[in-house]
Order: C-alpha cells, then structure tokens, then sequence
C-alpha cells in the first residue's frame, strides 16, 4: 500500500493525464538549446511510466504534440519528430516486456505514412497488453477531435447506421479518439501555466486538475506523488452533494 505522507493511503486513479509543459525553459535556465530539454523530457516520460506501472495505474494519457505545434520553428519541429520515432524505436521493446499497451490519440488523416506507420506498428506490437495503457497524443487537438467526432457520427445518421436519436453523450464519447476509455480522474499539468491548451476539452469535464510550476523535465516520482496525494484529499461530487 503506498502511504501519502499523512499516512493515509494514497488513492490510486485509474486514469491520468499529463501537459507535459516546460522543456524549452528549463533548457533555457541552463543556456542549453531548447533540444537538451524535450530530450530530458523523454527521461521524464520514462520515469512515470515506469512509475505508474508500479503504483497499478491503468490508463496514462501525454500530450506529445498538439495540432498547433506544427507552427513551431521548422528545425524545433523536425527535431521533436526524430526524437519520439527514435524514442518509440529504442523503448519498445522493455515497454512490451513491462505490459504497457500504446495508442497514438489524434488526428491520423493528416500524417505522413511515415508516422501513421510508427503508431500503427507501436499499437500492434503491444496491442494484447494490461498492464497499462500508454495514450500518446500526437497531432492532437481537442476541438478538432470534436469537430471529427461531430463529422463521423453525421456521416452515419446520413448512412442510415445511426438515428438522430441515438445520438447520446456515451454515443459522442465513443467517436472520439479516446473511444471506450474512462475519462481522467486526475489531469496534471507542469511548467506552472494555468490553462487548458486544447487537451482532453470533452474528457475532462469531471477531472480534478493538479498544477505545479515544476518543469517537466524536472517532474519525478516524488512529484508525482505530491500530484498523487492531493488528488487523495480531493473530493469528487460530479456536481452531486454527497451525504455525510
Ligand atoms: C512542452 O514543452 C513539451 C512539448 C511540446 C513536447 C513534449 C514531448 C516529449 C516530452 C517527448 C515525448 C516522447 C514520446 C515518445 C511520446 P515546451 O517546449 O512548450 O516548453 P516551454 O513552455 O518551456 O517552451
């Protein structure tokens, strides 16, 4: 049982989210390039995956690379790029061992087949996985994965699939690309910004949020745990009263 530091037991969620934001200052703090720092950031990542596999959390989503990071500087860009290919090519193999199952959350009708490839082949390698479910979301945007969701459910009231009726929040849920996933019970957001940067929009709706000014490559297990314990002491109404 892990013990927050109250010694009450912390409480476990089943899903988690991360903005994983502050990689270009904290190389900048140290008069590196912004590169050094998403470089650090991958350790990061690593790290709490490696973490919530072992505190048993099912469902871990990042946000890797939003539709409006495109606009970046082209060499920051490419660089990012080569840097998660390269990532998912080296870890794939001890994420296997460890039960993580992948899955790239985004809009997949405007990538490369270069990169449609890299997630298609990550998701089937370790699709029969349990332990953990490791959504990256890349190319994505949460208006955007709306809009999309809105598009192919019309597309199958037009078809005759789906009436008009049939059109219900679980219905809306389970177009969007997080489909059948439960939303996140705790969505935690680094590098001490206080907004919401198109992420999640619909799945977030009951989420408790967490936010630390620590920057991301900087984010260990102890601060996860921080993140952890005050989720413990949130109490979670979805807009109920609870009896006492
Ligand atoms: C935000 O920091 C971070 C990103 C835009 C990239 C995050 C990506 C990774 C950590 C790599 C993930 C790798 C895989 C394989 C999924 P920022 O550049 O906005 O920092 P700043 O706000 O300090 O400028």
């Amino acid at each position: 049982m892990h013990q927050s530091k109250t010694d009450k037991p912390l409480k476990i969620p089943q899903h988690v989210a991360i903005i994983m934001d502050g990689n270009g200052r904290w190389a900048r703090q140290k008069f590196l390039p912004r590169q050094f720092g998403h470089k650090e950031g991958v350790n990061s990542l690593k790290r709490i995956v490696k973490h919530c596999v072992h505190l048993g959390i099912k469902v871990l989503t990042v946000y890797a690379f939003s539709t409006e990071n495109w606009a970046r500087p082209e060499e920051e860009v490419s660089f990012l790029m080569s840097l998660m290919e390269k990532t998912i090519h080296t870890e794939i193999q001890e994420l296997d061992e460890q039960g993580v199952r992948i899955r790239m959350i985004g809009d997949r009708t405007t990538l490369s087949q270069q990169y449609r490839q890299l997630w298609e082949r990550a998701e089937e390698r370790t699709h029969s996985n349990n332990i953990l479910q490791l959504n990256i979301a890349f190319n994505y945007g949460g208006r955007n994965e709306i809009v999309n969701a809105a598009r192919s459910l019309i597309q199958d009231v037009l078809a005759g699939k789906l009436t008009f009726a049939d059109i219900t929040e679980q219905q809306f849920s389970n177009a969007l690309y997080t489909q059948n996933l439960p939303d996140p019970d705790l969505i935690i957001r680094t590098g001490g910004e206080y907004r919401m940067s198109n992420f999640l929009l619909w799945q977030a709706a009951y989420a408790e949020w967490y936010f630390t000014d620590v920057l991301w490559p900087d984010f260990g297990t102890e601060e996860f745990e921080k993140a952890l314990e005050s989720y413990t002491y949130r109490e979670r109404r979805f807009g109920r009263v609870l009896e006492k």
